[in-house]
């Protein structure tokens, strides 16, 4: 049997399974659109639950079922837009990174701080969105792919054994390069599947109020709320890539990572969402990879510089705040990147 189990001061609501698993995963984000498709087919169909029992942390097709039965008597209300949970700091401790034999990153530490957005810079294939991946443990699902080190979510490490996958990615959340809604589903749908995919079931006026809110700290709401019921796919990049980022806030993370959010978009659309991430800084801790150094200066209160010397692992050349690294970097190479020099 499956049961319903309320957990912490957020009161969200998950399922455990008898295993003691929750479920579901949002597997969801990992990469391919083909996936995505999917899921999105599957989620649109509110199901019996035919698989009761089934559900594993690697089947989403059965996990998105399996909840009717025991969470439909639980009806969340306001407690899902409670107020946030406590701004986190995220700790990288000696990270090291492998694809097989390849050593990628070596012994990166990287304090991001609570409230504050840090901006990961470097020349391509240097290892930043490895580094993003490590940190809410994605970079596990690749096949081949180790690490080695510590990242400590206030204090806890995500990767201790007693700690679950899920709980790393509820808590923080990844936006990505290429917007990523559920083409063929509402805007409204897309919102809550933030939910659905963290197995937290919350009640109509509670959803409509979750839409609502994370909508509005997307900086969304005025553009969509009169067609939330219109497909996602409808909208342009930039809205798109808003929704994502509504969809994240949806389970209410405490750090939301971002790999190159803006590559995609024109300057306005850009704009809109650097104006959005200085707002949301404000309740969840944000880490940013860019390639744009006015990004960068614009947005970040810190800034890691991160290079591969030919044929080596990436690694940070230096970290502080952002005015230091850009107005006065104490690494000639840092200065050399951010003054366009090379990269
Ligand atoms: N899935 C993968 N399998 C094997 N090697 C990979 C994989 N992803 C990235 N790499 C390699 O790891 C290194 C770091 O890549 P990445 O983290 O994507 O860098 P960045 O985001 O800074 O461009 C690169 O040499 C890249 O080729
Ligand atoms: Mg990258």
């Amino acid at each position: 049997m499956t049961e319903t189990t309320t957990r912490d001061a957020n009161a969200v609501i998950e399922r455990v399974e008898n295993d003691g698993t929750y479920v579901p995963t949002d597997e969801i984000e990992i990469d391919s659109m083909a996936a995505l498709a999917e899921i999105e087919t599957e989620t649109e169909i509110e199901t019996e639950p035919t698989h009761e029992g089934e559900s594993t942390l690697v089947d989403l097709r059965l996990e998105v079922q399996v909840p009717i039965q025991s969470v439909d008597a639980v009806v969340v209300s306001p407690v899902v837009l409670a107020p946030p949970a406590e701004l986190a700091t995220l700790d990288a401790r000696a990270i090291s990174a492998w694809f097989g034999e390849r050593k990628v990153l070596d012994r990166v530490s990287l304090t991001m701080e609570s409230g504050m957005i840090t901006a990961l810079i470097g020349p391509s294939g240097c290892g930043k969105s490895t580094f993003l991946r490590i940190l809410n443990r994605m970079h596990e699902m690749v096949p081949s792919a180790s690490l080695a080190g510590e990242v400590l979510l206030d204090g806890v490490d995500i990767y201790d054994a007693n700690r679950r996958l899920t709980d790393a990615r509820r808590h923080i959340g990844m936006v990505f390069q290429k917007p990523n809604p559920f083409p063929a589903m509402s805007i409204y749908d897309n919102v809550v599947a933030g939910l659905r995919l963290t197995g937290t079931k919350a009640g109509r006026d509670a959803k409509d109020q979750l839409v609502e809110a994370s909508l509005i700290k997307a900086g969304l709401w005025k553009e969509v709320r009169d067609r939330l019921r219109q497909p996602g796919g409808g909208l342009s990049g930039g809205q798109q890539q808003r929704l994502c980022i509504a969809r994240s806030l949806a389970v209410r993370p405490r750090v939301l990572l971002m790999d190159e959010p803006c590559s995609a978009l024109d300057p306005t659309s850009t704009r809109v969402i650097e104006e959005t991430m200085l707002e949301l800084a404000k309740e969840v801790t944000i880490v940013i990879v860019t390639h744009n150094m006015q990004q960068a200066q614009r947005v970040s209160d810190n800034c890691a510089f991160f290079l591969a010397a030919q044929g080596t692992p990436g690694g940070i050349v230096e970290q502080g705040p952002t005015e230091q690294i850009f107005g006065a970097p104490s690494d000639s190479r840092t200065a050399d990147y951010v003054g366009g020099r090379f990269g």
